[in-house]
């Protein structure tokens, strides 16, 4: 074999990362372009002013702020359709902005398009892992487009099959493994280029518990060499354990921005009281619920009850002859900022 297999390096456009016309990025393996610019004093890794994103009349993207520090772990939050994968994409650089500013590692997407992508690593949404190759042939291709010798990327892709527990699994073709494998391949595969800024949509939707907690260790030790991640979730857990900063998109926007903690203290009470009622006796709870804490917000199988003092409430409930079927006092989290923010949980 002389030359990468072009099909190896996904070319269609639902890729976030790369597409048939980023080949040259393989040469580009100097230093971090930002770190070029260091003298001008600390600087976003990524830094968007008035992005925007239109697909003809429809804005996907709406004029949308945001800074990634060098080194952070940041997420999008969102519910389905808010423009995260848009964003990601723009940043990727295979999907051109329509309208504002963004700069990736110094650098500007519209012109410098393959230099970026020689240092990001990328997980698109949709696995797009080649079907006619092993799993480890799929790693030595991508290898080889970013110009590794044969040995190199040999070398590399059993290093990377080690990280993400695959390599059991090395010589098999890729269409009959789990979702879950094939996405751990697919993180895999983001690495191969040692990458400074890794942009993961959705990492772990599909991989089981034990699996997730085995990528959440990684991502975190990429963390601690100095990896920038960038990442959209749909699991609250993921970006609190995750994430140090995030930002909630809603309808193309960005509604809120923070530390899990920030947005939690701002936008939530300290406590919330679940009760969940039998079927058809919620909808008949009006003035018993009034008052009882300082909002309340129903789902179709409960209602939740925010306030500083969940027990107080649940006595409240109690005195008020409320007899819900369960009781659950527990600590605001970032569903509850979410449910708040956007009117919808965080899975359906
Ligand atoms: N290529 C495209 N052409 C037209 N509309 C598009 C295109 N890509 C995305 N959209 C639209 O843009 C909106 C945002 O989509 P996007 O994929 O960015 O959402 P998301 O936040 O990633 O959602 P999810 O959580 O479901 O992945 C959606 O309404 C989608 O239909
Ligand atoms: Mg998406």
């Amino acid at each position: 074999m002389t030359t990468p297999l072009p099909n190896a390096v996904p070319a269609d456009s639902s890729d976030v990362g790369r597409d048939a016309t980023s080949g040259t990025a393989a040469t580009e393996r100097a230093g971090t372009p930002a770190a070029e610019h260091a003298s001008e004093g600390p600087e976003s890794l990524i830094r968007a002013r008035g992005l925007t994103k239109r697909f003809g009349a429809f804005t996907a993207v709406d004029a949308i702020d945001f800074d990634v520090a060098p080194g952070e772990s940041f997420g999008f939050l969102g519910p389905n359709g808010a423009g995260k994968t848009s964003t990601m994409r723009m940043i990727g650089c295979v999907s051109p902005i329509t309208a504002g500013e963004l700069s990736v590692l110094g650098l500007n997407p519209a012109s410098d398009g393959a230099r970026i992508k020689a240092h990001i690593g990328v997980v698109p949404q949709q696995d797009t892992l080649d079907m006619e190759l092993t799993v480890r042939e799929n790693l030595i291709i991508y290898g080889r487009y970013f110009d590794l010798s044969r040995r190199e990327a040999g070398r590399k892709a059993d290093e990377l099959l080690e990280f993400v527990q695959l390599s059991d699994r090395a010589r098999d073709q890729v269409e009959p493994l789990s979702g879950g494998m094939k996405r751990r391949l697919t993180i895999a595969r983001s690495l191969v280029n040692e990458p400074d800024l890794l942009l993961l949509d959705e990492p772990t939707t599909g991989l089981d518990p034990q699996a997730r907690h085995l990528l959440w260790d990684r991502l975190y030790r990429l963390k601690q060499r100095g990896v920038t991640l960038v990442l959209t979730t749909h699991y609250m857990d993921e970006a609190e354990q995750l994430c140090d900063r995030l930002v909630i998109m809603d309808k193309a926007r960005i509604v809120a921005e923070g530390s899990p903690h920030e947005l939690i203290e701002r936008y939530s009470s300290r406590e919330v009281l679940e009760l969940r009622f039998p079927v058809g006796i919620l909808e008949t709870l009006h003035a018993e619920l009034d008052g009882l804490a300082d909002r309340i917000e129903r789902l179709p199988d409960r209602v939740l009850l925010y306030t500083d003092d969940g027990e107080a409430a649940a006595a409240a409930a109690h005195s008020r002859g409320l007899r819900p079927e369960t009781v659950l006092v527990r600590r605001s989290s970032l569903e509850d900022v979410f449910l708040r923010l956007t009117g919808r949980t965080l899975i359906e």
